[in-house]
């Protein structure tokens, strides 16, 4: 599966690190959307979907996180642990994310407002989808 993993450029001195997240930039879609995820429960497991449409960008600003992703072909477990890595999760990609720090904190970057019709949570239809 070709995953993309994005080098977030990490500016940093004796003070600590910044990264600027930029559209069309280090970001490559216009970002209409941010949202982010904490304080998530111990062996919780979340996500369990794809999109029709969307284009993510997924960055564990804090802790780490584990993504289970799928392109209905192969599967694969991505560990994100690195606050200057992003990574894309394009349209037609199953994912689900698991193994949450308590710490954790992971931000996500979308090209579009909350659809829930721009959501396939039903793996079945999931694999049928992509056989059509
Ligand atoms: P949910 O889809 O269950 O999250 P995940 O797929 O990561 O497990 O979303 C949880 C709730 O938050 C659900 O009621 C929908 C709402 N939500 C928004 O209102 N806006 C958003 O941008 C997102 C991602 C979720």
């Amino acid at each position: 599966m070709d995953i993309k993993l994005v080098q977030l450029q990490k500016h940093g001195d004796e003070r600590g690190s910044l990264v600027a997240l930029e559209d069309q930039r280090n970001v490559p879609f216009s970002i209409r959307r941010a949202y982010y995820l904490f304080g998530t429960k111990e062996d919780v497991r979340r996500g369990f979907h794809a999109h029709k449409k969307l284009q993510q960008m997924a960055i564990v600003v804090r802790g780490h996180c584990r993504f289970h992703l799928d392109d209905g072909n192969e599967q694969l477990e991505v560990l994100l642990d690195n606050p200057a890595q992003g990574l894309m999760i394009p349209p037609g990609l199953w994912h689900e994310m698991y193994d949450f720090s308590s710490d954790c904190v992971l931000l996500v970057l979308a090209d579009a407002h909350y659809d829930e019709t721009d959501y396939i949570r039903s793996h079945e239809e999931f694999k049928a989808g992509l056989s059509k």
